[in-house]
């Protein structure tokens, strides 16, 4: 079975993604951690984050190791376990800006697929994976919430991870990296395409029982 779970930064998809694979004993597929693995790379190798050819270039160099289980998701890139260091708020936003480069879409996109014909019964979560990567799955999601409620999510998780941050700058981020990642997605909101969710009010666990009620 093939669960997706799609929509933008702080809606709590990464949270109930994790659960409801837990629960469902299945694979949880972290395609945002593949994402903002090659962003770190960029940045340590001061790769230029705007050129799409210096991108393409260094997604295909880097040997990027992924370990999904139904209780964790680690990636490791040229053998160094990197899961942690790419959740920092400069991460995140160079991370909008890697994701835009069909080079980089198109090499880890295949790279999702083939993690997905290993894995066969997974919950896979990020942007695209109902709509460009996974279009057969079973059941698919989008999690929305407010602007406002998104962003005190991500500061509250920025804060347990020990970042410097005001609820200000965690604004911006999202605001920005919404504008650029919104386009993925959007197709799942026309009608039928995806259960869509708002969890603006609701709690980790009354999302998790409304996507358990539809799977
Ligand atoms: O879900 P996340 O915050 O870890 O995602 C990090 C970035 O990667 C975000 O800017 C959107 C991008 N991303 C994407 O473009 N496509 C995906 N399938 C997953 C993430």
């Amino acid at each position: 079975m093939i669960i997706t779970i799609d929509g933008p930064a702080g809606s709590g998809k990464s949270t109930v993604a994790r659960k409801l694979a837990a629960r469902l004993e299945v694979a949880y597929l972290d395609t945002g951690a593949m994402y903002r693995a090659v962003a770190y790379a960029g940045l340590l190798r001061q790769t230029d984050l705007s050129s799409e050819a210096a991108c393409g270039a260094l997604v295909r160099a880097l040997r990027i190791e992924l370990d999904f289980g139904p209780t964790y998701a680690r990636i490791r890139v040229d053998g160094h376990d990197v899961s942690e260091a790419i959740r920092t708020i400069r991460v995140s936003a160079a991370t909008s800006e890697v994701a835009r480069h069909p080079a980089v879409r198109t090499f880890l996109v295949k790279m999702q697929r083939s993690e997905g014909d290993r894995l066969k019964s997974f919950v896979t979560e990020g942007r695209d994976q109902g709509s460009v990567v996974f279009p057969n799955a079973d059941v698919k999601f989008v999690l929305n919430a407010s602007a406002e409620k998104r962003a005190e999510r991500r500061l509250q998780q920025l804060l347990v991870d020990g970042e410097d941050v005001t609820l200000e700058q965690v604004r911006e981020n999202i605001t920005q990296r919404d504008s650029i990642d919104a386009i993925q997605w959007q197709s799942l909101l026309e009608p039928g395409a995806a259960h869509i969710i708002d969890t603006t009010t609701m709690s980790i666990s009354e999302v998790l029982d409304r996507l358990m009620e539809h799977v």
